[in-house]
């Protein structure tokens, strides 16, 4: 799906070429097969090799992560138990028979030479204490959010405070850390703006997008909001008329209709540019946001068991960032900075990159592939099979989103 469009945006045929893409895209995007875990309390886990930490190494220095490389580092990611913490279980790659788990063994070494520290749940509260953390987005927001709601569940108490009652879309969860007084929130806006359609009702057949209004239930919230994290982009990609207000700006993807084809960069900047403005004003707070995580369906196949089965990251030179993904990680970038100057440096509001796209890049070894169903060769190994090389199991390489979030919000002003 990422390879397609980014060949030639703007392309009809390649728009019609990549049809089937875009629908088994959205499938994936919206319904995986339903949640049935219900985990409360998680107990303490084990799997935190306590003699493998860096935790002494960290504390507010400014490092540089977005480059850099993966390096063997045996256990980093082994940090919860995804089943007791009751992630998607489209993600829950170890439940679903996932054999292969060098995965789990990478930590990302930042190319300014620096370390990440690994991810300290103490820490991370103690920052937050009496904060509501939010995320916003697609479902890599959601991926972020879970992986986080499980990193801290696996060293302190947390409660699920809310599940939204259609369990498999994970549309609005919250949890709550009553040891330090932290609420975890995740909120579906796969546009970030107000969008009805597909994104709503998978059988709908576009979305209607209003990019002059952010999506009604962050809107009601953000002013709850102490921390925020956006993260959207892959949803842009798909067919929807554009608005502002009542006014149609524009259509993309959507042939039949007689508007100008905006793209998708455009309205991706909207977007972003919205909901900053609604997000600058209102409560003093942090805003951070996550730059676009590449898809690695290698062959432009999503039914193909074999799309991302690499066992190992990219290393350096190895794969190069295309078109579209360096474009929207400009955009968010972009915008970010627009928006901190707008305010200025002595602004209540305090905007941050999370910037990913690199380390994401290079991590084809990460996500669920065919892993996002349970067995799912328990009948051999079908030509055609649905595969996730979009979302990145869990815990898994979105573990380090989050270390690198930790850093963010400890580093000294
Ligand atoms: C912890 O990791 C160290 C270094 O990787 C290793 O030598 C040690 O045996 C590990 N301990 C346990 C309990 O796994
Ligand atoms: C994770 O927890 C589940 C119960 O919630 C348990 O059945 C499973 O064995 C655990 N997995 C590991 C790897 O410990
Ligand atoms: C979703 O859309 C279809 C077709 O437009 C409609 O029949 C169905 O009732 C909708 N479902 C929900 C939950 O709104
Ligand atoms: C939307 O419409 C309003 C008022 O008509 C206008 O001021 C604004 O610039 C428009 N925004 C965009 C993004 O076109
Ligand atoms: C589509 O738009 C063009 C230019 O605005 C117009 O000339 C044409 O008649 C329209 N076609 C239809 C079917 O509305
Ligand atoms: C940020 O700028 C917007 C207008 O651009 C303003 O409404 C808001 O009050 C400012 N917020 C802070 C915290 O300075």
């Amino acid at each position: 799906m990422a390879a397609c469009p980014s060949l030639h945006p703007l392309s009809t045929s390649t728009w019609l070429a990549c049809g089937f893409l875009s629908l088994a895209l959205l499938h994936l995007l919206c319904c995986s097969p339903p949640a049935t875990q219900d985990a409360v309390f998680t107990p303490l886990l084990q799997y935190v090799n306590a003699t493998y930490s860096y935790l002494s190494s960290g504390g507010g220095q400014s490092c540089e992560y977005s480059e850099g490389r993966w390096v063997w580092a045996p256990g980093h990611v082994r940090r919860y138990n995804a089943t007791a913490c009751g992630v998607k279980e489209g993600q829950d790659c170890l439940r679903n028979g996932r054999p292969d788990t060098g995965y789990l063994d990478w930590r990302w070494q930042p190319a300014a030479g620096c370390r990440l520290p690994a991810f300290d749940a103490a820490a991370f509260l103690a920052a937050v204490r009496g904060k509501h953390v939010s995320f916003v987005g697609d479902s890599m927001a959601r991926n972020q959010a879970e992986s986080l709601a499980c990193l801290l569940s696996a060293a302190f108490p947390r409660r699920v405070v809310h599940r939204d009652p259609e369990a498999h879309r994970h549309q609005f969860m919250r949890w709550a850390f009553p040891t330090h007084d932290v609420t975890v929130s995740v909120y579906w806006a796969p546009y970030l703006a107000r969008a009805t359609g597909k994104s709503e009702n998978y059988s709908m057949p576009y979305n209607l997008v209003y990019l002059d209004a952010p999506a009604d239930r962050w809107a009601a919230d953000a002013d709850t909001m102490d921390v925020v994290v956006l993260s959207a982009g892959h949803w842009l990609l798909n067919s929807a008329v554009y608005h502002n207000g009542s006014e149609v700006v524009g259509v993309h993807a959507h042939p039949e209709l007689n508007h100008t084809d905006i793209g998708y960069a455009s309205p991706f900047r909207q977007a972003y540019r919205m909901s900053l403005e609604r997000l600058s004003s209102g409560r003093p707070r942090t805003v951070v946001l996550t730059t676009f995580s590449p898809t690695h369906f290698e062959n432009n196949r999503m039914d193909d068991p074999t799309a991302c089965a690499k066992k190992a990251p990219y290393k350096e030179g190895e794969k190069e960032l295309n078109r579209l993904e360096k474009e929207l990680r400009s955009i968010v970038i972009e915008e970010a900075e627009a928006a901190a100057q707008r305010n200025g440096t002595s602004g209540a509001v305090r905007f941050e990159v999370l910037d990913v796209t690199k380390l994401a890049a290079m991590r084809p070894d990460g996500h669920p592939g065919p892993y996002m169903n349970r067995d799912p060769f328990a009948h051999g190994v079908l030509e055609r099979m649905q595969t996730d090389c979009l979302h990145f199991c869990l815990p898994g390489p979105v573990d380090t989103f989050n270390e690198i979030l930790q850093q963010i919000l400890t580093k000294r002003r």
